[in-house]
C-alpha cells in the first residue's frame, strides 16, 4: 500500500476540525497544566479571508483558540487564546484589550502582556501569515 501526504488543504481543513471539535466548548480547565489540549496550534490553520480582521483591530476565533491583530495593511500578530492564569479560553476584545472573563485577566492586544492580572504570564505569540488570500495561522505544514 502507498502512503501519499495529504493535499494541503486537506491539512487545513483537518487542522481546522480537530481545532473546532476539541474545542467547541471553550470552558476553563481549572488549570493551566492539566489541559490536554495544546494551548496554541500545533499545524496550519486557515482563518479565512484577512480582511475579516480590520486594520487596527483584533478578532478573536474562539473555535480555534486565537486571537489576531491586524497591526497594518498585511501586518498581523496572532496570540493563542488560552488565558494564561487558568485555562479558560478568552471571551472577548474591547479597546485592544483582550479580556478573560473567568477571572478577570486582561492581556494587551497589540503584545499579548498582561495588562490586569490575575494572569501573570503574556498570551504565547503564534505565527501567523497569509498564503494564496487566506490568513494562516500555527506552524508551517
Ligand atoms: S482563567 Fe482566570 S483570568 Fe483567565
Amino acid at each position: 500500500m502507498t502512503s501519499q501526504p495529504p493535499a494541503r488543504r486537506t491539512v487545513l481543513r483537518g487542522a481546522a476540525l480537530a481545532g473546532a471539535a476539541g474545542l467547541g466548548v471553550a470552558a476553563c480547565d481549572g488549570g493551566a497544566g492539566g489541559s490536554k489540549v495544546p494551548p496554541t496550534p500545533t499545524a496550519p490553520v486557515d482563518l479565512g479571508a484577512p480582511g475579516d480582521v480590520p486594520v487596527g483591530g483584533t478578532k478573536l476565533y474562539r473555535e480555534d483558540r486565537v486571537v489576531v491583530t491586524r497591526l497594518a495593511k498585511g501586518e498581523y500578530k496572532a496570540f493563542g487564546a488560552v488565558c494564561t492564569h487558568a485555562g479558560c479560553v478568552v471571551s472577548s476584545v474591547e479597546d485592544e484589550r483582550i479580556r478573560c472573563s473567568c477571572h478577570g485577566s486582561e492581556f494587551d492586544a497589540k503584545t499579548g502582556k498582561v495588562l490586569a492580572g490575575p494572569a501573570v504570564a503574556p498570551l504565547p505569540s503564534v505565527p501567523v501569515r497569509t498564503e494564496g488570500g487566506r490568513l494562516i495561522v500555527g506552524p508551517e505544514a
